[in-house]
């Protein structure tokens, strides 16, 4: 789904104890990890290929599109809550397979501590810090029906992944399909 669809701007829903086991939610949760792999994006939202639920994943994996040393492994949450964010924040440059071919600035804060379920059922609370926590935030705000566009404050925080690559010297990719 791309900025402009509705979707994007609306609250996910819960996902009910019965969906828990059920294949349908297991084949959404396999699609998720495969689009979001497909399209080297380090998090995805349900609401980003095409589910109202609350359900998102992330990984980081020696990822082209981001440097190294901000790796984290493979993480499914369900029905996430933020419970504490960090006063302190740092600004980062944000890209979204939603809104492909750009990149923004945003402040997020430093770290977060989040209630989820597991795939399983079960609830855990963990505590996330760095790039992990900007990308649970990020994938959150999807959630909430937000684009991290939302939060620029200076039109020069945002730029074409062209003028990004050449500021930053860089060679980064978007892959604009099935996403
Ligand atoms: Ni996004």
């Amino acid at each position: 789904m791309r900025v402009g669809n509705p979707l994007l701007r609306s609250s996910a829903k819960s996902v009910p104890v019965e969906a828990l086991s059920s294949d349908f939610l297991q084949y959404l949760i396999k699609q998720m990890i495969a689009t979001m792999r497909k399209a080297k994006g380090v998090g995805l939202a349900a609401n980003q290929i095409g589910s109202p639920l609350n359900v998102m994943v992330l990984e980081c994996k020696k990822n082209p599109r981001y440097p190294t040393g901000y790796d984290f492994p493979l993480k499914v949450y369900l029905n996430l809550k933020i419970l504490k964010l960090s006063r302190k924040k740092i600004l980062g440059w944000e890209g979204c397979l939603s809104i492909p071919g750009y990149r923004g600035a945003v402040h997020r804060s430093e770290s977060v501590l989040i209630k989820a379920q597991l795939p399983n059922g079960t609830w855990v609370q963990e505590k996330a810090s760095g790039f992990e926590a900007r990308v649970i935030q990020h994938e959150a705000d999807h959630l909430s029906g937000k684009l991290y566009i939302d939060h620029l404050t200076l039109q020069k925080d945002w730029m074409h992944l062209d003028l990004f690559n050449q500021k930053f010297r860089k060679k980064i990719k978007d892959h604009a399909k099935n996403n």
